[in-house]
């Protein structure tokens, strides 16, 4: 018996082929400029964004972060990879006048825009620091090394982190909030750090794990590490 083709089938599966294909077509041109706002200089207020949403703190939770660090008065603080300063102005606030925050960065747009917040904010106990993807000028005596979603981005963590490693004072600590490569943000597994990776990383470059807030963060690892041997 000859098969019936029902017409309409056909003129819906065009449909929705179509629709999918527009959809494909917005979602790349959306990460096409997601990537281009990351890439090229001049778009520091574009990257700012990129970095900060506008729901940011619901989802960041600042202040339980660092309540979690135990950020005190006092406290001398590397914020490696500051970006726009998300972190770098909260921490300044806690650690006070008697404390310091150095915000290091290798992207010329962030180092302008952190610079202009810290007059903007009068922000004296924050310094700008320019470093590159091998390290930064950044004095000793340090309380904790902190990053935010950089990890990543580093050339190579592991000789960065070991270089850091006698910067820190005896008992200090390095916080690492990371990109999780499951979450949403890691575009499919594409995108961040395992925190197996981390954890195995950070060993080599001489650091041992001593908390894991995996229950505070949704999308972002949380891990703290101290110097191996103490
Ligand atoms: C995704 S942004 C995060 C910025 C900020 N920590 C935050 O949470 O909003 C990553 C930043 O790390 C910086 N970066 C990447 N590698 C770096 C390195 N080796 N040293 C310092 N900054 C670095 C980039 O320029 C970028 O501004």
């Amino acid at each position: 018996m000859e098969k019936r083709v029902n017409p309409l089938k056909i003129v819906d599966d065009r449909v929705v082929y179509s629709i999918l294909l527009s959809m494909r077509l917005i979602y790349k041109s959306l990460f096409v400029a997601f990537l281009v706002g990351l890439a090229v200089p001049g778009c520091g207020r574009v990257k700012e964004r990129l970095y900060s949403p506008g729901d940011r703190e619901a989802w960041q939770k600042p202040g339980q972060v660092l309540d979690i660090l135990g950020v005190q008065i006092g406290n001398r603080i590397a914020d490696v990879g500051a970006g726009a300063g998300y972190f770098t102005f909260k921490l300044a606030e806690r650690v006070g006048d008697p404390g310091r925050v150095y915000a290091v960065e290798v992207d010329r747009d962030m180092l302008e825009i952190l610079q202009e917040k810290k007059e903007l904010l009068k922000r004296g106990n924050v310094e700008v620091i320019a470093g590159d993807q091998v390290g930064a000028a950044l004095p000793s005596d340090l309380d904790l090394i902190f990053s935010c979603n950089v990890f990543h981005e580093m050339e190579n963590p592991e000789a960065y982190f070991r270089k850091l490693q006698p910067l820190l004072k005896r008992t200090g600590r390095v916080a690492i909030i990371e990109v999780d490569p499951k979450g949403a943000a890691g575009l499919g597994g594409i995108h961040g750090t395992k925190s197996e990776e981390i954890v195995e990383i950070m060993k080599r470059a001489g650091y041992t794990l001593t908390a894991n807030h995996h229950d505070l963060l949704e999308e972002q690892h949380f891990l703290v590490f101290e110097k191996t041997g103490l």
